[in-house]
């Protein structure tokens, strides 16, 4: 171990069965509806804390599941006291499992929801939907769907409910958790902890973690519908370097594909794709393009071709291919559930790959169908499964096809490129789909309302499972004022999942594009962003081994306290920052000392961006300005030491090799630093360290933080 002293004088700065149940259901609960009650059949401990509850009739072996990583089984009776019991009935179509909640029970998850991070008094539907704006169905149906929920009692102790079942379902919250299902009986899991911390550890280790991303997806990405030809993707890339704001991501919407066909190129606007993707890679970007399900049909075009002879695409209910019109007109779609289906997706992303293509955006894949019932496929579609998934109606698998679709890309891109990590972005997902893909919150809108909303929704997709998700930052339908443009990236620079996005005919929406004020502004949050990568990446490792979410609600810093309960405004990045957008009013804080980070000049003078305040107690791992990832983030490295009462602090970094898989096998550091005031000195150490990555010779800079919020620092090396 090794000890380093600073001076604080130094320097002032800064499911189941085969489908009995009628497929005509809309869903939700009909008003004449009798359900009676369905018997419970097994219940018994699954894991540590973790029942597992299934009606009469359902056999423990014959669970079928989608959302677990794998289905647990019951190795001992429930602990006598357990609190949360669901009662299962059914109306004869219908399922429903039901579970009392005790007064002063605050519910969140519910995945990707409208509304205020409290989700009591809240219902919504799940049944994924193309919901431009948010607008249909009173915005209760999204892009995803998540049967879960997250109660946190009053006494901070809390509970966690996964209804495994995909088919169509409401969930409510009101005083009780309601689930209604249009498909058959299902399993319920009740994870039981003493924090909310401890039931989405439960819930990472039934439904599995995020895998690790490559660093380059941690940057700032910037998007457009669309970027076009090349030469203004070009020009895009260029506009980032030219002004110095920093970038990592250019991505491509449709209008590259030839006539939207998939896995093609338009030969007029992006004839060289290998060539542009080149020259991105030479100004260190890297780059992401747009792969939708919907399939042009059409005899010649390739991926048609092989794909009929391969017999992939989902059929109608009396077995004909089922057509439905996208983009490109009538399209046929892949059956995601089948493995050889699976099999032939993943062979063509090999020649796209090629071209020097990073990353795949998997989009419209709830799947949307323009003019389809409900804007998608009948209910009575046909999936044949395979593998370990049963055949069944588009009813059962509808909620998961955006799901099994990332899964299958992943694999595909897995296929082709082993040694890198793939970095997939998925519209359509489901409890679980974390696994496989990021994702952002569909087509939200240039308002303050999105700009408000897209807290509280990243903040329960993130208590729901999915650490990497973020909206479309700016706003992504209509066109932005440079007042909001310029709030929404003062703080959303810290989403864990950051791009800009702009809706075809809307405005530019560009950092540049609003004038030099809200340029100033987005170089200012953005820079304090690529500062904070090292913490970021220190996050995401984190949240790929526990689930631990990156960005959290304020009650998670301390889950005793109701009067951070319903706070949606401010939010944590892990548990050591704490974010406050400039526009938010009497945000509830949490207890204790927190002190004001600075991290770029004017960052405290700019009107719109957002305070960041330290916990007290910790260190936080710091990195240059860098305009990409490709560029050194720790040179230096600089702790940012925020003293407790005590005169203590911790904190960790986390560093691998920013892509592939050696970290795997030992090739990362993963460092514990101490810190202590000693007779006026600050001691900064090691405490401990894992992993065989040899510790870089690097310079690294000591920021303590005074109780004025002023840097003290000191420089050292061997850190
Ligand atoms: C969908 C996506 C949006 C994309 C557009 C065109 O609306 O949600 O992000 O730009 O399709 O591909």
């Amino acid at each position: 171990m090794t000890a380093f002293l600073v001076r604080p004088s130094l320097l002032l700065r800064s499911c189941l069965g085969v489908c009995l149940f009628s497929l005509a259901l809309a869903s939700g609960v009909r008003a004449d509806s009798v359900f009676k009650p369905l018997a419970l059949g097994s219940s018994g401990l699954a894991g540590d804390g973790i029942a597992l509850f299934l009606p009469a009739g359902l056999k423990p072996d014959a669970v079928q599941s989608v959302c677990l990583v794998s289905v647990p089984t019951i190795h001992g009776a429930i602990p006598p006291g357990w609190r949360d019991v669901p009662a299962f009935s059914s109306d004869g179509t219908q399922t429903r499992a039901e579970l009392h909640v005790d007064a002063g029970t605050d519910l969140y998850g519910t995945g990707e929801v409208t509304g205020p991070l409290l989700r009591n008094g809240h219902s919504i539907e799940l049944w994924n939907t193309d919901n431009f704006t948010y607008l249909k169905h009173g915005g209760r149906r999204l892009y995803q769907s998540h049967p879960w929920v997250l109660g946190v009692r009053a006494d901070g102790t809390a509970f966690g409910v996964i209804f495994d079942s995909t088919w169509k379902a409401s969930l409510s919250c009101s005083n009780n958790i309601v689930f209604t299902s249009d498909g058959p009986a299902f399993p319920v899991f009740v994870i039981e902890r003493s924090s909310p911390a401890g039931v989405l550890r439960g819930l990472a280790d039934l439904t599995g973690t995020m895998p690790m991303p490559p660093l380059w997806a941690l940057g700032y990405q910037q998007c457009r519908w669309s970027y076009y030809p090349a030469t203004r993707v070009k020009e895009i890339a260029d506009g980032f370097r030219s002004r110095h704001i920093p970038c990592d991501v250019i991505w491509m919407d449709i209008d590259y594909m030839d006539g939207f066909r998939i896995f093609t190129f338009d030969k007029k606007g992006f004839p060289h794709p290998a060539a542009l993707n080149a020259y991105l890679h030479r100004k260190g970007f890297h780059s992401v393009w747009m792969i939708d399900p919907g399939v042009k049909r059409e005899p010649g075009y390739e991926v048609y071709d092989t794909g009929t002879a391969a017999n992939v695409w989902v059929k109608t209910r009396d077995g004909h291919d089922f057509v439905g019109k996208v983009w490109p007109g009538d399209c046929v779609f892949p059956d995601f559930t089948r493995p050889g289906t699976q099999d032939w997706w993943a062979t063509q992303y090999k020649a796209f790959l090629s071209k020097g293509v990073d990353g795949v955006w998997n989009d419209m894949n709830e799947p949307s169908v323009f003019g389809g019932p409900d804007d998608t496929m009948p209910v009575d579609n046909h999936h044949r499964g395979g593998g370990n998934l049963e055949a069944g109606p588009h009813l059962e698998y509808h909620n998961v096809y955006g799901m099994l679709m990332a899964r299958t890309t992943r694999a595909g891109i897995l296929d082709a490129r082993p040694d890198k990590r793939p970095f997939v972005l998925t519209r359509s997902n489901f409890l679980g789909g974390q696994r496989y893909a990021a994702t952002w919150t569909g087509d939200n809108a240039s308002t303050e309302v999105c700009l408000r909303e897209s807290i509280p929704m990243s903040l329960n997709l993130g208590l729901s499972g999915q650490p990497f998700n973020g909206p479309d930052l700016g706003g992504f339908a209509d066109n932005a004022t440079p007042d909001l443009w310029a709030r929404w990236v003062g703080f959303g620079a810290f989403f864990p999942f950051c791009r800009g996005h702009a809706v075809k005919g809307s405005n530019n929406k560009e950092p540049w594009a609003f004038g030099p004020v809200v340029e100033k502004a987005a170089r200012i949050a953005l820079e304090r962003r690529y500062r904070l990568l090292p913490y970021y990446y220190t996050l995401f490792h984190e949240a790929s081994v526990d689930g631990m979410p990156v960005m959290r609600p304020l009650f998670m810093a301390d889950p005793k306290d109701p009067s951070l309960r319903s706070e949606d405004q401010a939010f944590l990045i892990g548990s050591d920052l704490l974010v406050v957008p400039q526009w938010a009013k009497h945000p509830a804080l949490p207890k204790g000392t927190w002190r004001q980070l600075s991290l770029v000049r004017d960052d405290l003078a700019d009107p719109f961006q957002a305070k960041l305040l330290v916990r007290a107690g910790s260190i936080i791992p710091i990195g240059r300005v860098v305009e990409n990832t490709n560029e050194k983030l720790l040179s230096p490295l600089t702790l940012v030491v925020c003293l407790d009462a005590a005169g203590k602090a911790d904190g960790r970094l986390y560093e691998d090799a920013g892509n592939g898989y050696g970290y795997q096998h030992g090739d990362y550091l993963l460092t514990t630093y101490h810190a202590e005031l000693h007779d006026g000195r600050v001691v900064v150490s090691i405490a401990s360290a894992t992993g065989r990555r040899e510790r870089p010779e690097r310079k690294a800079v000591i920021e303590v933080l005074d109780a004025k919020g002023q840097h003290i620092e000191g420089k050292v090396t061997g850190l």
